[in-house]
């Protein structure tokens, strides 16, 4: 074969495979195998000092002629392909806009803040002022002021949590009573709601944090009736309109007289079911005549003024409405049980 049949072969094969090339890497591949620093048509040029000189000239028009075809291929083939590329590129990155959305899922008030803020909503509509009472209290508001004896057994570090000799968390919300009373002159209206802490064996029914709502009036000729109307009337708002209320004798320390007050069992509507235990009758709250004792430590005349005062807890009120059995599900944010209310 002669040098120029030669020449021919090797401008086809390279041609050949430029038109194979699928890609602009395999592309980049040829032109070093071909026109590279060591490339196959680099290697042809050096060997026209070693031709005879009469062939020279024709040799080296014919490997330039080659070379401009191959570089030529390479660029053409080139432009094809990196337009399907940014094709498929596009493609691959197109966006459906009649696929449907996607849900995100969005957060809700806890059941617990569901329940305090329908409460919340009554006691305003009602003429109360919504308050905000420290959960570390002293011993003096939680205790001392409210008339609590120093033998009294909620007293003992058994049953509240202590955080030195004076402060404790807070063991019902009543411990903001004085604060306001303190800070405000009569006719009060002022209701607080929020954590509260007891030592307790946890249980179903029994957890070391609760919650509670506390309410208190003060005003010339407050009497047992405006309590009894009030508690009513949340009563009714709360559970509904049939709706009733019992007070039976209590006694917190801090009132005189006081009263446990039962409201009509919303499940069974009174007639008695598992929940309430066949009675009719749910426990709501403690209730009583603010005693003189405590009107008279915070600088209320007890002879000019009276009032009354009662506070609950609200942890069993989703239980009840909800038929939840446990009120550690609560206070254990799992989602799975949460969503659910
Ligand atoms: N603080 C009492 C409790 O925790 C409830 C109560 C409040 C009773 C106000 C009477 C008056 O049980």
């Amino acid at each position: 074969m002669s040098e120029q049949d030669n020449l021919e072969e090797l401008g086809k094969s390279a041609l050949a495979r430029v038109a194979q090339a699928a890609t602009s890497a395999q592309l980049d591949e040829i032109d070093t195998e071909y026109l590279g620093r060591k490339g196959e048509l680099t290697l042809q040029l050096r060997k026209i000092g070693s031709l005879p000189a009469d062939q020279r000239k024709d040799f080296g028009q014919a490997v330039n002629d080659i070379k401009v075809r191959i570089t030529d291929a390479i660029e053409a083939r080139k432009k094809t392909i990196s337009g399907g590329e940014i094709d498929a590129k596009l493609a691959a990155e197109a966006v459906d806009i009649t696929m449907p959305g996607r849900f995100y899922r969005i957060g809700r008030p806890h059941v617990l803040v569901q329940t305090l803020a329908k409460i919340k909503d009554i006691f305003i509509r009602l003429g109360y002022e919504i308050v905000e009472s420290p959960e570390v209290e002293s011993y003096h508001y939680n205790f001392e002021a409210l008339n609590y004896p120093l033998d009294h057994p909620a007293i003992d570090e058994q049953m509240s949590f202590y955080i030195n000799d004076e402060r404790l968390l807070r063991t019902h919300t009543t411990a903001y009573q004085h604060r306001q009373m303190e800070k405000r002159k009569p006719p009060i209206m002022v209701c607080t709601m929020g954590k509260c802490y007891r030592v307790d064996a946890v249980d179903a029914t029994h957890n070391h944090t609760f919650h509670q709502v506390d309410c208190f009036c003060v005003d010339r000729g407050i009497t047992m009736a405006d309590l009894k109307g009030t508690l009513y009337q949340f009563a009714v708002e709360m559970f509904g309109a049939d709706t009733n209320i019992r007070f039976r004798p209590d006694f917190f320390p801090f009132v005189e007289p006081g009263a446990e007050v039962a409201v009509t069992c919303s499940i069974c509507a009174g007639k008695g079911c598992n929940v309430c235990k066949g009675s009719g009758w749910l426990e709501l709250a403690g209730a009583g005549m603010i005693h003189p004792n405590v009107l008279r430590g915070a600088g209320i005349d007890p002879e000019e003024y009276t009032g009354f005062a009662f506070g609950f807890g609200i942890d069993r009120m989703p239980m009840v409405q909800h038929g939840i059995d446990d009120m550690r599900l609560f206070m254990d944010n799992d989602l799975r049980f949460l969503r659910q209310l």
